[in-house]
């Protein structure tokens, strides 16, 4: 099996070397996106593979299916990116739907601790061998509110995270799984949370989920943390929330626009987004640029059941990641499937 693997980096690498060698996979690495214009790099392999900023528009789904390609492995969770309604009956579609949900969770709490007790500000300030206290009180996490959106998997543990840190916990969901949490409408959320956390995905229904209308309808001073998806908030209406004051504090993993941006070195050059530079200038933003998932426990489950997803799918067998949209219940519908949809 062959399978060209795009927008690779350094760190991807070694897991999926691995975990090919011992199921005769050869993985060809790209350090480019997939996109229309790079699809035709597929050609001579069965599958690709690829990850959350490479964009399979129906176009470059079309050059895809001509290659004959035929399965696209996401090593992430989320599908966005895909359309999955113009892969129906040409290309397979395969996800990671959990590696270490700690991963994530744990990445927020850490954003979220920097913030209140203004780590970024200390750490650079004493490696300048200025030890003044001027300018970083925070405050007690305990006793605090948070509002968690999205209570699937990364959610739940976060929830856990915060009970720890003795906060009370809000949750909102389309649907409610979680115990133990008091489920609120996104209004009532809104207004009596003092940390709101995304862990929804985006779909139709949730983009831009905080905008201008729901920055009206929070608590001032509020810390948005958003470790899911970058549309999941509109950085137009999140910037305004800042400069009046609204919001406190942001702490994001993911940025509406990152594709142009993140995983990339751009030290030496200048930022043509206006909105990220604006938000990066603000003392009370903290960036980090979709890292959450970055632990060595994550790649290492990501690259083996990304693997074990394209055996299972070349072996002809039915693959439970697999995603589909015949029936319209794109995630779980494999669960009742005797045979392949197509
Ligand atoms: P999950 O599928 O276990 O949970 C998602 C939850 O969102 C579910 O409980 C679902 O009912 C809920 N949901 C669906 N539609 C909703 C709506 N309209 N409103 C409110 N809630 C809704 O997913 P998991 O593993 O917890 O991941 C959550 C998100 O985290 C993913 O969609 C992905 O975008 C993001 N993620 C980010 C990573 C990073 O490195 N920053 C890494 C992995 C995932």
């Amino acid at each position: 099996m062959k399978i060209a693997f795009f927008d690779a980096k350094d760190y991807d690498m070694p897991s999926f070397l691995k975990y090919g060698k011992e199921h005769g996979i050869e993985f060809k690495f790209y350090e480019t996106k997939l996109t229309a214009d790079t699809a035709g790099l597929a050609r001579g392999f069965e599958g690709v593979c690829v990850f959350v900023n490479d964009s399979l528009d129906a176009p470059a789904i079309d050059k895809l299916y001509d290659l004959g390609v035929k399965v696209i492995a996401l090593r992430c969770a989320g599908y966005n990116n895909v359309d999955l309604a113009h892969c129906f009956g040409k290309i397979h579609v395969l996800r990671v739907p959990a590696y270490s949900p700690y991963a994530v969770a744990e990445h927020t709490m850490a954003l979220l601790l920097t913030s209140v007790r203004r780590i970024h500000k200390a750490y650079i300030r004493t490696k300048d061998f200025n030890f003044s206290l001027s300018g970083l009180m925070g405050f007690d996490l305990h006793g605090k509110t948070v509002g968690v959106i999205g209570t699937g998997k990364i959610g739940k543990v976060f929830i856990d995270i915060c009970k720890g840190f003795g906060m009370k916990v809000l949750a909102y969901d389309k649907f409610p799984s979680a115990e133990g949490v008091e489920y609120v409408s996104l209004d009532e959320l809104f207004a009596r949370s003092d940390v709101i956390s995304l862990h929804c995905p985006l779909t139709e229904e949730t983009e831009h989920l905080i905008d201008a209308s729901a920055v009206d309808k929070l608590k001032k001073g509020v810390i948005i943390l958003n470790t899911s998806r970058g549309a999941l908030i509109d950085a137009e209406a999140l910037l305004e929330g800042i400069k009046k004051r609204k919001i406190g504090a942001a702490c994001l993993d993911v940025y509406e626009e990152e594709s142009d941006v993140f995983f990339r070195d751009f030290s030496g050059h200048i930022i043509e987004d206006d909105v990220l530079a604006r938000l990066l200038s603000m003392p009370n933003v903290i960036v980090t640029s979709h890292q959450a998932f970055l632990t060595e426990e994550a790649l290492a489950g990501i690259a083996e059941t990304t693997v074990n997803n394209l055996v299972t799918f070349f072996k002809g067998d039915i693959c439970e990641n697999e995603l589909c949209y015949k029936c319209g219940n794109v995630e779980n519908c494999v669960k009742e499937r005797k045979e392949r949809c197509f």
